[in-house]
């Protein structure tokens, strides 16, 4: 894979500890004399390797911890490590900073700006990251050719249909080399006979080692993870295997 060449403030990560370390994270908002508890004492890891789907209704916290995991927030009270950095404490340029590095987000409507077209939008993460303009085309490429829209990169994103417009979004996610990919709700605007191929491409990625989390509301998407976290009104009440939730809600749970 692409060597990593990017400016590392870190220290070596050690392999045996948590990729993502959750300890008792609230995100609080408040409003007047209300508080909302969008994530009411989260704790969970996630090891390098693993692909967990974080399953729960709307309203109950999944992108409060999402943006949290992703580096896109931080938590009102507990303690977030990332690839052992303390992201809990971290400001703006910090954040940022580590985003760029670890994660490779995936959205539901694929946010590819519409002006430039495919090798431009999956250069995008390595031109914040600062490598030079030559590298950044041959990986941009290189990134395409995994997706199987190598032949269309000079379209531009609505010159695509859904199912490879959401390609082109895994191919800047992975573009980076993330030790994350972070997808929420990666297939909520496609058909299902898509969605089950960007499915089926995120365990191929998983299989080939990444880690991989993914947001959903719907079980029948979250079942085809390998790990389940359901959460409700911000709290965690299963955590296990997709054959253990595959269990737990045929009786009705
Ligand atoms: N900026 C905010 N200010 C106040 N309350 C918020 C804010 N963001 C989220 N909330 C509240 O926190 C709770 C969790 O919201 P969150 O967006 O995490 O839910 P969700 O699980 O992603 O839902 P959906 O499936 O609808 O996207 C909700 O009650 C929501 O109203
Ligand atoms: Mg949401």
């Amino acid at each position: 894979m692409f060597g990593r060449e990017k400016k590392r403030e870190s220290k070596p990560f050690d392999p045996s500890m948590p990729l993502i370390h959750l300890k008792d994270v609230y995100k609080i908002y408040r409003m007047g004399d209300n508080e909302v508890r969008a994530n009411d004492g989260i704790s969970m890891d996630i090891y390098d390797g693993e692909f967990v789907a974080i399953v729960g209704k709307s309203g109950s916290g999944k992108s409060t911890i999402m943006n949290i995991i992703g580096a896109l927030d931080v938590p009102t009270q507990g303690e977030y490590v990332l690839g052992g950095e303390d992201v809990s404490r971290m400001k703006g340029d910090q954040l940022a900073s580590i985003r760029n590095r670890m994660i490779g987000f995936i959205f539901q409507q694929y946010n590819l700006l519409p002006r430039q077209n495919l090798l431009e939008n999956v250069e995008l993460p390595l031109l914040y990251a600062g490598v030079k303009a030559s590298e950044r085309r041959k990986r941009a490429m290189e990134s395409l050719e995994r997706v199987g829209v190598a032949d269309k990169w000079r379209h531009k994103p609505s010159q695509l249909s859904g199912g490879q417009q959401q390609r082109v979004s895994i191919a800047r996610a992975l573009v980076g080399n993330p030790s994350l990919i972070l997808a929420d709700e990666p297939t909520g605007a496609l058909d299902s006979r898509t969605s089950r191929d960007v499915l089926g491409f995120l365990k191929q990625l998983n299989d080939e080692g990444n880690t991989i989390i993914l947001i959903t509301h719907d079980n029948s998407i979250a079942l085809q993870a390998k790990r389940i976290v359901r959460i409700h009104d911000g709290k965690i009440v299963f955590d296990g295997s997709a054959e253990a939730y595959r269990e737990e809600i045929s009786h009705g749970n």
